[in-house]
């Protein structure tokens, strides 16, 4: 048996997993609510991960009636670029700045001025983002630098479970790729960043490949968790680079769309390339010596759960879509932008606003939710294309996520992104990814991939329908043309 273990921002799920991939125990222990001080701010503490981490385990442990000492193997995934600091004894400075936190633009500003954006991308292969956690700690020094004078240490989120496992202070090529400071081209912590900003290369995790055994459970950890003393714990990925190998994402040709709260485009490469205006993430994924390109819609199945709260409280997801499926392919000429939360792909732009557009007397509820659903597809589509772009190859795509549940919006995907949709028998996205990383570092399979094959399995696919295609590809380059047509109002808007 092998547990793979994801540090979610919600919860932390544990489950354990046989040797054919067959999930015999499962657990979600929830973490406090994040601490949201200021409006950009969002925190939470690193301690509290872990006390769920071990409920999580022991509650895994009991469901699949499995005792810690048949546990082979432990793989780990997590909330990705959020910033643990710690001191020269291993205890938390402050809590920690998580994913979401948008805070750091000053520091993100500083960081291209001093560096240069060219320069940077050629360094990280990724522009700085806020949401990154290099800017998080350059915040932490700017505004806290009594904090920022006992920082030994710097760690992921799922590497600070990794170290209460294991006493390592140690991480890995997928998760490292979301810091800002790491070389992902070279898979290794960039001196140039490092240097360039006058930082400390001490701080910095021993970093591995994703499969690779990073440490043993110690005889502490042990007593808490019911795990054997002496267990490996492999890398583990960031959450979206291990749910891509649980949805099998790990050659050439599938890629997977997650649509969850925001809406994640994820595809394999074989070879690193980049996009030059940095509106697709490229990270190393958790196949070693591989990369992988994602783009974000922020907005994806929060539009629908939006909707929901504000328009249709009390309402199944079910009915609303059965309901939109009612109304015709375009929802008559009406389109949604899905830019509630500003955008990450394909606009980078925090200012973006969303809304429908197009309304006239004749829509009806039906038509706008169509719409909500068609406008998110068509983002995801954004996303794919310049994934395509970049030159990989994509055959079918894996659909997963909330949204996926629905045959209706697996329909409008196919259609509108013009490929395959597949749905796969096994559902449970990083945690599971973190397992199969397990089973693969313990020797059960001689690679990532020949796990991913020997577990996985696709159970249903929708192809597109040609009449669809033709009709979205219109659509879609008017849906696009709204954008630019409102980005000039966007920060007037905003002025208001
Ligand atoms: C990835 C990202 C999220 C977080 C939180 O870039 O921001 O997936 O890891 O889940």
């Amino acid at each position: 048996m092998w547990l793979g273990i994801d540090i979610g921002t919600g919860g932390s799920r544990a489950l354990v997993v046989d040797e054919s991939g067959v999930v015999r125990g499962s657990r979600t222990a929830v973490h406090e609510d994040m601490k949201m001080e200021r409006p950009l701010w969002a925190e939470q503490r690193p301690e509290n991960w872990w006390d769920a981490a071990k409920d999580a385990i022991r509650g895994a442990l009991a469901d699949a009636r499995v005792a810690g000492e048949r546990i082979r193997g432990i793989g780990l995934s997590g909330q990705m670029h959020g910033l643990v600091i710690l001191d020269a004894g291993g205890s938390v400075i402050r809590p920690a700045l998580i994913w979401c936190d948008q805070r750091s633009q000053a520091q993100v500003d500083a960081v291209n001025a001093k560096l240069g954006r060219e320069n940077i991308l050629r360094y990280i292969a990724n522009p700085v983002l806020t949401g990154f956690t290099l800017p998080k700690l350059l915040w932490v020094r700017d505004h806290e630098p009594e904090n920022f004078a006992r920082v030994r240490h710097v760690l992921l989120p799922k590497d600070y479970v990794r170290l209460q496992l294991t006493g390592e202070y140690a991480t890995e090529v997928s998760d490292a790729s979301g810091t800002a400071l790491f070389d992902v081209v070279h898979r290794r912590w960039s001196g140039e960043m490092m240097e360039g900003l006058g930082l400390d290369k001490s701080i910095l995790p021993r970093c591995y490949e994703s499969s690779e055994i990073t440490g043993v459970v110690g005889a502490e950890a042990a007593a808490a968790t019911g795990l054997n003393a002496g267990t490996p714990v492999v890398g583990g990925g960031g959450d979206q680079a291990a749910s891509a190998v649980g949805n099998g994402i790990v050659r050439p040709g599938i890629v997977s769309c997650t649509l969850g709260t925001s809406g994640v485009v994820f595809a394999h490469m074989e070879k690193v390339a980049y996009d030059a205006g940095g509106r697709v993430h490229t990270f190393c994924h958790a196949v070693p010596g591989k990369w992988h390109v994602m783009g974000v819609t922020q907005g994806a199945g929060l539009s629908l759960q939006w909707f929901r709260n504000r328009l249709a409280p009390g309402e199944s997801y079910d009915a609303l879509t059965a309901e939109a499926a009612t109304s015709p392919r375009g929802a008559q000429g009406l389109f949604w932008l899905p830019y509630l939360m500003g955008e990450r792909t394909p606009h980078l732009d925090a200012t973006a606003r969303g809304g429908w557009i197009g309304l006239t007397n004749s829509h009806t509820r039906a038509d706008l939710i169509r719409a909500v659903i068609e406008g998110v597809s068509y983002s995801q589509r954004d996303c794919l294309d310049i994934i395509e772009e970049l030159g990989v190859e994509v055959n079918s795509v894996r659909a997963s996520g909330g949204g996926a549940r629905s045959p209706f919006w697996r329909g409008v995907l196919a259609g509108i992104l013009d490929k395959r949709v597949v749905t796969l028998a096994n559902q449970e996205g990083s945690a599971y990814g973190a397992a199969l990383l397990a089973l693969a570092g313990t020797g059960a399979y001689a690679s990532v991939e020949e796990a991913c094959a020997a577990t996985i399995r696709e159970i249903e696919s929708v192809e597109p329908k040609g009449e669809d295609a033709r009709y979205y590809r219109k659509a879609h380059a008017v849906y696009r043309a709204l954008y630019p047509a409102l980005k000039p109002l966007y920060g007037e808007m905003a002025e208001l």
